[in-house]
């Protein structure tokens, strides 16, 4: 299966907000990357902005041409973005308004009743719903009940194993693509993948169908340059 490789543009956002200006601008490198062959363009505008601004998510809307995925915790802002927008997917993350970054992954028994009420008012819109999930049968199995799409696995748990042992970090991941593909649900997997650990991901969950890097993929950029690194992570998700 061909995976896409969707490329999170936050931290450019972070270094343009770090000056106040319009330096580096959002918009010419998201269209640059796309240019430069990533398969989506992933933001979170959060709640304060420090990063993707509200004016960021609606003009991005206008110019991005692959698939352009909205990531955040179902409030009623994001709601109103997800039905002004229409993108093609949205990433439902269960991040308290302050956290760092995304770390956890849902609850969907504890949060059955939440997730179905905004998951039924998201389709209306015709977006693609996936969850943010951790390697949890009983999760997953519930993902399908409140109504998703597709899950996206947490991958922070595998990158932080896979130094040490990558056998063992990738296991439950096999085995839980194999619940969400029992339950019909596609696969799509962020946090913490790179250069380093990305390959191996792809090898051993084939039905992988979008991964979403932010962090290590700007990072790496600064010494190899955007158009290098995009790639070099889209050769990582060929299958030959
Ligand atoms: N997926 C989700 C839900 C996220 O919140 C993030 C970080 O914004 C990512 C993927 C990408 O993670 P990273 O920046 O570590 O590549």
């Amino acid at each position: 299966m061909k995976t896409k490789l969707s490329v999170n543009i936050n931290k450019i956002a972070t270094i343009r907000n770090a000056r106040g200006g319009n330096t580096p601008n959002l918009i010419e490198a998201a269209e640059n990357i796309e240019i430069f062959g990533a398969d989506g363009i992933t933001i979170h505008p959060r709640p304060d902005e420090r990063h993707i601004t509200l004016q960021d998510t609606y003009d991005l809307s206008k110019v991005v041409t692959t698939e352009f995925n909205i990531e955040g915790y179902p409030n009623e802002r994001f709601i109103k973005i997800i039905k002004d927008l229409n993108p093609t997917q949205a990433t439902l993350v269960p991040d308290p308004p302050n956290v760092l970054t995304s770390n956890a992954g849902w609850d969907t028994i504890k949060h059955f009743d939440f997730l179905t009420e905004v998951i039924k008012e998201l389709k209306t819109s015709g977006t693609r719903i996936s969850l943010f999930i951790e390697t949890d049968a009983k999760f997953i199995e519930n993902a399908k009940k409140v109504g998703a799409d597709r899950i996206e696995f947490y991958t922070g748990p595998y990158a932080e194993t896979y130094a040490k042992n990558k056998q063992k970090a990738i296991q439950p991941y096999v085995k839980m693509a194999e619940v969400a593909i029992k339950n019909e649900l596609g696969i799509n997997a962020g946090h913490d993948l790179s250069l380093d650990n990305l390959k191996y991901f792809k090898q051993n969950i084939p039905q992988l169908a979008e991964v979403s890097i932010g962090h290590a993929l700007i990072s790496d950029a600064l010494y190899l340059g955007l158009e290098n690194t995009v790639a070099m992570y889209k050769d990582l998700l060929n299958d030959d």
